[in-house]
């Protein structure tokens, strides 16, 4: 059986795939040390928890012996965070994603690796491709294209096969709703199950490129099984801008009395996110994405049903 290792498989992306995996009957090895995912995510009885920190290049090296496909999707997530404390989020996100691909240049594995959007940073021309310039405005954004770097370097040198996704807004169950970096939807969808209001920043005009968990997952798998690798990254969105406003109205008919509050723009925030999903298409022609509204009603509906399994986690630890 092939052996598979997560790093974040404790996490809102990495227990998805890691559930995946299994349910796909692969062997799989969770490295998490549990800052921010939850033990409750890692079906311990079919996967075998790493509880070790990918700064630990020692206890990493043993955790992923044997491991054919590294998804490297650890990370000290978090924009905010990132600016509270810039040399933490260097150490697990630039630092760890180096001595991940360490392991994987003596070991021969493929390691397909979670960037993010946040690169483009200053860059506000859109949509975006893979051909543009880049320009981090954060710690965050600044640790993963160090770490893009480091992904490219090892495949050129070393000839590490890698694969480079940048993610957008990614979304989906598992994502916690509750902390204070909560991401935007599940945060809502929370707040509206307790029939308490949502704040919006802004008029509601801002928008993003929504990608639901299931389609990442369905393009990283595919990576591994076909060894689809990337020359630089590839942009992992489907360009289906949506307005945080509409977002809302399909959010109303789930819950009719939905009371939002409109707030000042938050400065920094970004406004509008879109990518041009040429690459992603070219590379993964037969992944159809889930359509934004059935995703998210698909959201509400386990919200509903198990959102108390990843609610009132561990606090972030600044
Ligand atoms: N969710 C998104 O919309 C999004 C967007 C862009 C990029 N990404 C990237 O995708 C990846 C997964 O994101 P997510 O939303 O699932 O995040 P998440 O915070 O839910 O998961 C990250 C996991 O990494 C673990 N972790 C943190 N530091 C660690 C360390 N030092 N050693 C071992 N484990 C550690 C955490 O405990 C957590 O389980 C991250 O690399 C993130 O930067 C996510």
């Amino acid at each position: 059986m092939k052996r598979i290792a997560v790093t974040g498989g404790a996490g809102f992306i990495g227990s998805n795939l890691t559930h995946r995996l299994i349910s796909e009957g692969y062997d799989v090895v969770v490295v998490d040390d549990l800052s921010t995912g939850l033990l409750s995510n890692v079906d311990q009885g079919k996967s075998a928890l790493h509880r070790v920190s990918i700064t630990d290049s020692k206890a990493l090296g043993k955790a992923l012996i044997g491991c054919e496909t590294i998804f490297h999707l650890a990370a000290r997530g978090s924009v905010p965070r990132s600016i509270k404390n810039p040399v933490a989020t260097h150490e697990v996100n630039a630092t760890g994603t180096l001595n991940v691909l360490e392991v994987a240049r003596a070991n021969g594995a493929h390691v397909i690796f979670s960037s993010s959007s946040s690169v483009y940073g200053r860059n506000m021309k859109l949509p975006k491709d893979e051909s543009m310039w880049l320009g981090p405005m954060t710690p965050y954004a600044a640790s993963k294209l160090a770490a893009e770097g480091y992904v490219q370097a090892y495949a050129k040198a070393y000839g590490v096969p890698t694969t480079l996704l940048r993610f957008f807004n990614v979304f989906g169950p598992r994502q916690r709703p509750d902390h204070e970096y909560a991401a935007v939807l599940p945060k809502w969808i929370w707040l509206a199950m307790q029939g308490e209001p949502v704040d919006v920043y802004g008029d509601g005009s801002a928008s993003r490129d929504f990608t639901y968990v299931d389609t990442v997952l369905d393009i990283a798998i595919l990576a591994m099984k076909e060894k689809v690798l990337t020359e630089g990254a590839m942009n992992l969105a489907y360009g289906n801008r949506i307005s945080l406003s509409d977002t809302i109205e399909m959010l109303k008919s789930h819950f009719p009395n939905l009371q939002v509050n409109y707030k000042s723009e938050r400065p920094g925030d970004v406004k509008e996110s879109q990518n041009d999903p040429g690459l992603l298409k070219t590379l993964f022609p037969s992944i159809v994405p889930k359509q934004f509204e059935v995703a998210l009603s698909e959201t509400v509906q386990w919200l509903k049903e198990f959102g108390q399994s990843v609610a009132n986690g561990p606090a972030t630890v600044d």
